[in-house]
């Protein structure tokens, strides 16, 4: 008789390696990991554009989560992406799940949000865009997702954008705007409303 069956050791063993891996990325760059209990790795990465990372840069996984294929990119000081209990990243080896951050910007992620391959979330446009008065006209905006939402394959999440609760973002969308409304589809480029009091389950 076992104690622990042979399969589940093998995938503890395993996930502490990702784990590690993780760990060794996020101290590479600089980024602060807080990594809650029961939280299953598989092939996710850390980078930076600078070659040490920047300050004050933190990344947060909360308990329950299955982060598979999902990568995490930190492009300026004071970044933070912070994933909410029980979230699934369902991304793939050719289309992960990315979540970049620049500088003064956070990405928050709800409970229980899944995200299909291939899915983007980007504080930053990268380059600065300015007006005739030298002013910049896109600066980085921090993106909100309220709990259990849905991202299928591909979307595209733009700066700034908050996402209301039970929602679910259609494959190859493009979010330009903010959505506060709860239990809706959302899909298109640029994104609307398709369809209201829907609820989804994974
Ligand atoms: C978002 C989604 C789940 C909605 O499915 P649904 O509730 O059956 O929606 P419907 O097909 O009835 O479409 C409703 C309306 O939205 C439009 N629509 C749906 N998905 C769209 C998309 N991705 N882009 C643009 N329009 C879309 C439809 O054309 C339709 O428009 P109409 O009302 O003008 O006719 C589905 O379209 C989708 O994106 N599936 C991909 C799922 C996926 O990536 N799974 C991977 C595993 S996690």
């Amino acid at each position: 008789m076992y104690l622990i069956h042979p399969r589940r050791y093998f995938r503890n063993f395993k996930n502490k390696i990702e784990v590690l891996k993780l760990k060794r990325q996020a101290k590479k760059y600089g980024v602060e990991l807080l990594l809650g209990s029961n939280v299953r790795i598989e092939n996710c990465s850390i980078s930076s554009n600078s070659e040490h990372g920047y300050p004050n840069s933190k990344l947060g996984i909360e308990d329950n989560c299955y982060l598979k294929c999902a990568h995490f990119g930190f492009y300026g000081e004071n970044s933070n992406i912070s994933i909410g209990a029980y979230t699934h990243t369902n991304g793939g080896e050719k289309s992960k799940v990315t979540f970049q951050v620049g500088a003064d910007s956070t990405i928050n992620i709800g409970e229980e949000c899944l995200f299909a391959g291939g899915v983007v979330l980007c504080t930053t446009d990268f380059h600065p865009v300015f007006n005739e008065q030298g002013e910049r006209t896109n600066p980085n905006k921090d993106i909100f997702i309220n709990n259990h939402v849905w991202f299928a394959r591909h979307a595209y999440i733009n700066k700034g954008i908050t996402i209301g609760k039970n929602s679910i973002i259609g494959a190859h969308s493009v979010v330009s705007k903010s959505f506060m409304k709860e239990n809706v589809v959302i899909a298109g480029n640029p994104a609307t409303i398709k369809k209201e009091n829907i609820y989804w389950e994974e």
